[in-house]
């Protein structure tokens, strides 16, 4: 009993002692609540800095002039309209976390406050005479003016679902759900989802990440095929999401009547994959999946990969194009 109150003791003190230090420094960081991007939050040498990083390890994706390309613009208006909603934390979170795409985690803090500073001065944004921290707590602090904070939204009722916000942008949506559940489709040209499974030799060995490790077998290869069917039918208004974008940061264009048709066809080829799935027939299956793959072809000749636009631009796989016709 006497231990146990005496190592409660000790921790409480240990506890004082926490709130105390982290008392101090919030009262540290409340000194610079009121900042916002427009109060001189860094420095001119610090924006040279950053544009010597940027112009090695963003230009190439993102443009010499930060307009955008392969990624999106990460300057002007719908740049500031998206990220100035959030602290500045934000931005710098996903640059440090995710950028550059292909080798995330590789810029110190010290970079990333550096790059954001010349992403601010490139906004016009004036310079002040202190450095942008790298430092989380103080990056909270600084938001943008006010205009452009969130309006506040009424609470959705069922008849406006259709207006929920966007979660990511197109390619994620074509990745995350209609990629693995057309995957499920075409599988079903070559294997009979009612043929009995049977564990490859070795299979337990598969290392790296595999989504089907988990719960491959929970429903029958007739129901991977139901569902996945219903999902891609199920999926098509998500292309129609107001506010959604591209990889590369224009606006999905929702209002076109050709991409409207091909969100259509998605969902009818949906439908009609569900039906011949219901027949339990693999040879049906496999008709139908071909009416899935004219869909996702149809929009991708279009609006992903039109072969004029592939030939015609400079990088071969063309993103900074994708989106429009
Ligand atoms: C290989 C190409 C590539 C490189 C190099 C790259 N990016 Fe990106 N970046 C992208 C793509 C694609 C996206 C959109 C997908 C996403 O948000 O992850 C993106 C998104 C972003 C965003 C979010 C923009 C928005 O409006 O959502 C920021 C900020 C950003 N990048 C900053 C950087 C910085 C800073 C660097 C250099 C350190 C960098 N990127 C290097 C391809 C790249
Ligand atoms: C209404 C038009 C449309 C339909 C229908 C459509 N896609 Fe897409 N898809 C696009 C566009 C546009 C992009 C490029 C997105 C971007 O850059 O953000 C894309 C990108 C993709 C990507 C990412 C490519 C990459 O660079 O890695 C995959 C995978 C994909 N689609 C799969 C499919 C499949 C599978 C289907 C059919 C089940 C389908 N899509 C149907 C328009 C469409």
């Amino acid at each position: 009993m006497r231990f146990s109150f005496k190592r409660s003791g000790k921790t409480l003190t240990f506890v004082a002692l926490i709130a105390a230090i982290a008392g101090s420094s919030t009262l540290a960081v409340r000194a610079q609540q009121s900042q916002t991007v427009t109060q001189g939050v860094y420095t001119q040498q610090q924006a040279v800095r950053g544009q010597t990083i940027y112009m090695e390890r963003c230009s190439s994706c993102h443009s010499e002039s930060l307009a955008g390309g392969l990624g999106p613009p990460l300057t002007g208006d719908d740049f500031i309209q998206y990220w100035g909603k959030e602290p500045l934390s934000e931005l710098a979170n996903k640059i440090k976390a995710t950028m550059p795409q292909k080798e995330p985690g590789t810029l110190t803090g010290q970079q990333t406050a550096d790059i954001v500073a010349y992403m601010l001065q490139t906004g016009k944004l004036s310079p002040g005479r202190i450095e942008l921290s790298a430092d989380e707590a103080v990056l909270k602090q600084i938001t943008w003016p006010a205009g452009n904070a969130a309006p506040a939204k009424p609470p959705l009722s069922a008849g406006q679902i259709s207006s929920f916000p966007p979660a990511g942008n197109l390619t994620q949506v074509m990745r995350g759900i209609l990629f693995p559940s057309s995957n499920i489709v075409f599988t079903a040209q070559t294997v009979d989802p009612g043929a009995p499974r049977v564990v490859p030799e070795g299979a337990d060995r598969v290392s790296g990440f595999n989504w089907v490790i988990w719960s491959s077998d929970i429903y029958t290869g007739w129901e991977f095929i139901d569902y996945a069917a219903v999902s891609l039918a199920e999926s098509a208004p998500l292309m129609l999401t107001p506010g959604r974008r591209c990889e590369n940061g224009k606006p999905v264009p929702i209002d076109d009547p050709d991409w409207i048709k091909f969100t259509m066809e998605l969902a009818e080829a949906g439908k009609a994959v569900y039906k011949a799935s219901q027949t339990r027939n693999q040879e049906t299956v496999s008709d139908a999946s071909n009416q899935l793959n004219d869909a996702c072809f149809n929009c991708h000749e279009v609006y992903r990969d039109h072969p004029e636009r592939v030939m015609r631009a400079e990088d071969p796989s063309n993103k900074a194009a994708r989106c429009t016709k």
